[in-house]
């Protein structure tokens, strides 16, 4: 335990070293969201390899990069390249960032990610707001001894999704896409994509949406008193039918035609809080 918050230390005092402010909100970019990176001004970059201790992104197309900057005015770091328990990390290595954001002073954490579409009522490209999630077919992040430094033994989930920063997304939601579609996210481990058994299991449990991120992450900030907002990318259809065989290319393909709404409403967000 030591040794892990021994490392924890020195990550932070590494980026420490390397800027001269924190912002209180930190964006974990998910897949077709990297060019947001573009946006940020007066950017410090910092490749995950420099950082000691830190994780190394294994998934292609996405950067590893750590940037610090203003978005819309506003102080941000950005997470470009995330962490997934089917890349084979020790869970309590894919959610590492979350604990530095934390050691660093961070306050609200902003996940988006990609995910397939369970309410017939989205359509493809569509956008969700996360107001809850499933999780219970996966190990859960904070299994093994306590980090009492973080949080308690047994956190309650209730806010997990921050009501306040919820309410300020919804209008931006809505004004941006013309829709606002709000729901619950199930946390799949992957690699797989779903079996229709899967799906149809998931669907009668109430969620929205499925994707293979953003719980973990999700979990350990609401542990450690981080607010929590989430933004979903409907990439692909599986109910109903719009049900298309999930690809990864397709997912990359609409979280590309869905990247311009998915950055206006991050950048409005931003603005907002
Ligand atoms: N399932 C799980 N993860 C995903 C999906 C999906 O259909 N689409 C994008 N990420």
């Amino acid at each position: 335990m030591n040794d892990y918050l021994n490392k924890l230390n020195e990550t932070v005092n590494y980026i420490k070293g390397k800027v001269n402010f924190i912002p209180k909100t930190a964006i974990i970019l998910g897949s077709g969201l990297g060019s947001l990176a573009d946006d940020v001004t007066d950017a410090i970059v910092i490749p995950y390899k420099e950082i000691p201790n830190f994780p190394v992104s294994t998934v292609a197309g996405h950067k590893g990069e750590l940037i610090f900057g203003k978005l819309e005015g506003k102080d941000v770091i950005l997470m470009n390249g995330r962490f997934h328990y089917y890349e084979g990390y020790d869970l309590s290595m894919t959610t590492y960032p979350i604990r530095v954001f934390k050691l660093l002073g961070v306050e609200n954490l902003l996940l988006t990610n990609a995910a397939g579409g369970l309410n017939e009522s989205f359509d493809k490209g569509d956008l969700m707001i996360i107001n809850d999630h499933l999780s219970f077919f996966a190990e859960s992040v904070l299994r093994g001894p306590n980090i009492d430094e973080f949080g308690p033994r047994f956190p309650a989930m209730n806010d997990a999704y921050n009501k306040g920063l919820i309410e300020i997304l919804k209008p931006i939601m809505s004004e941006v896409t013309g829709k606002c579609n709000i729901g619950t996210y199930a946390y799949m481990k992957g690699p797989t994509y779903e079996t229709p058994a899967e799906i149809k299991a998931l669907c009668l449990l109430g969620a929205d949406a499925v994707g293979m991120s953003t719980v973990p992450e999700a979990v350990v900030a609401t542990h450690c008193g981080i607010k929590v907002a989430g933004i979903t990318c409907i990439t692909n259809m599986s109910v109903g039918s719009k049900t298309e065989v999930a690809s990864h290319e397709d997912v990359k393909e609409t979280a590309r035609k869905a990247e311009a709404n998915f950055k206006e409403v991050v950048k409005r967000f931003i603005k907002a809080i």
